[in-house]
């Protein structure tokens, strides 16, 4: 798509992966390829094949979550453009911005002002969605942040507009252990000045069949998934991983409420990444930990964002109570209250 005057007047980028205070070191992965067993950071999903290919299992039948929160969002964004009043949409990895499109849509009509600013570690799939935006909304002004979360909460440009609300769908919160979704919590809090406004999309807790099936889809789009982050490895840096001798696991672990999902060497071998300097050894069945995908139990979440002073003003859910979409107002704390 090519890009007319008209829309680049109204686009801004920001490019935190290419800056020069972060680097790419992959430090990360050693450290996790050297665990016992075996992890690595989940980012390294979303190249651009994975960008792509999770965009594909949003459409999967088995993958309720991303149809399910969409139906939320439509019955009530006008309510949510409501509540919180004017204010820029800042959004924690965006993706095609599908979901998000309601919320513009919404804003769009109650209010004057269009802001919304993207924030995805891809940024290939930021820049044809930020294309595609500006050009079916002519009011809007958008700017496109490629980084990770920790990264952009750190470095978020100055507001646009008087508020903000910063947008976290998909339940990617469940993909973050309690220990890090404590810290992601804060660093929201740290974003936001008393009286913004979060909104977080999270999957729920039920029958353990429907979660697992939304895991190991029969078309085999989440194992191809899952076997990309090797991929992107080996392009990234200069691996030799052979995904013919890996397959995806993915199960419910009951106690954890959460799924994990796993990548299970089929024979013992020996991968290595050139530009790393390292290799690394598997028995066969051994697997790496690739990720995790919590099912929350919605009265605990209520209070655990309560305890980072985001203030649950309004939850919505579905009619099967599977999936809960949960609008948060900053409170303030200690010397930022009046
Ligand atoms: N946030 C998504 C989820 O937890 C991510 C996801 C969906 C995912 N399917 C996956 C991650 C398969 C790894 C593998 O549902």
């Amino acid at each position: 798509m090519t890009i007319g005057q008209q829309e680049n007047a109204r686009l801004r980028w920001i490019m935190l992966n290419s800056s020069e205070a972060v680097v790419d070191d992959g430090v990360d992965i050693i450290q996790g390829l050297q665990e016992n067993p075996k992890t690595l950071p989940c980012r390294y999903f979303y190249d651009d094949r994975g960008s792509q290919l999770f965009e594909q299992i949003t459409d999967l039948p088995e993958y309720y979550p991303t149809r399910t929160e969409q139906s939320i969002l439509a019955t009530h964004a006008l309510e949510i453009a409501q509540l919180t009043g004017s204010c820029e949409l800042v959004e924690l990895g965006s993706g095609s911005s599908r979901k998000t499109r309601i919320l513009l849509e919404a804003y769009n009509t109650v209010h004057q002002e269009l802001q919304y600013c993207p924030i995805d570690v891809s940024a290939g799939i930021l820049k044809t969605t930020a294309l595609e935006l500006l050009c079916s909304y002519p009011r809007l002004k958008l700017c496109g942040l490629a980084g990770t979360y920790e990264q952009a909460l750190a470095q978020l440009p100055a507001r646009e507009l008087e508020n903000r609300m910063l947008i976290f769908l998909g339940s990617t919160i469940g993909n973050l252990n309690t220990q890090e979704c404590d810290r992601f919590l804060s660093r929201i809090q740290q974003a936001l000045k008393p009286g913004e406004f979060f909104l977080l999309g999270v999957d729920l807790q039920k029958d353990i069949a429907i979660v697992e099936a939304a895991y190991n889809d029969a078309q085999g789009i989440t194992a191809e998934f899952n076997l990309n982050i090797l991929n992107h490895l080996n392009w990234r840096f200069q691996g030799n991983f052979n995904l013919h001798q890996f397959e995806h696991r993915a199960f419910y672990n009951p106690i954890e409420h959460q799924i994990e999902m796993h990548l299970r060497s089929l024979e013992p071998q020996i991968a290595k990444l050139e530009a790393l300097d390292f290799q690394v050894a598997f028995d066969a069945g051994e697997t790496i930990h690739t990720e995790i995908s919590r099912k929350f139990h919605l009265p605990t979440l209520l209070e655990l964002l309560e305890a980072h002073a985001l203030k649950p003003l309004q939850t919505w859910t579905d009619p099967n109570a599977w999936f809960g979409l949960i609008l948060c107002q900053r409170q303030c704390v200690g010397v930022e209250c009046p």
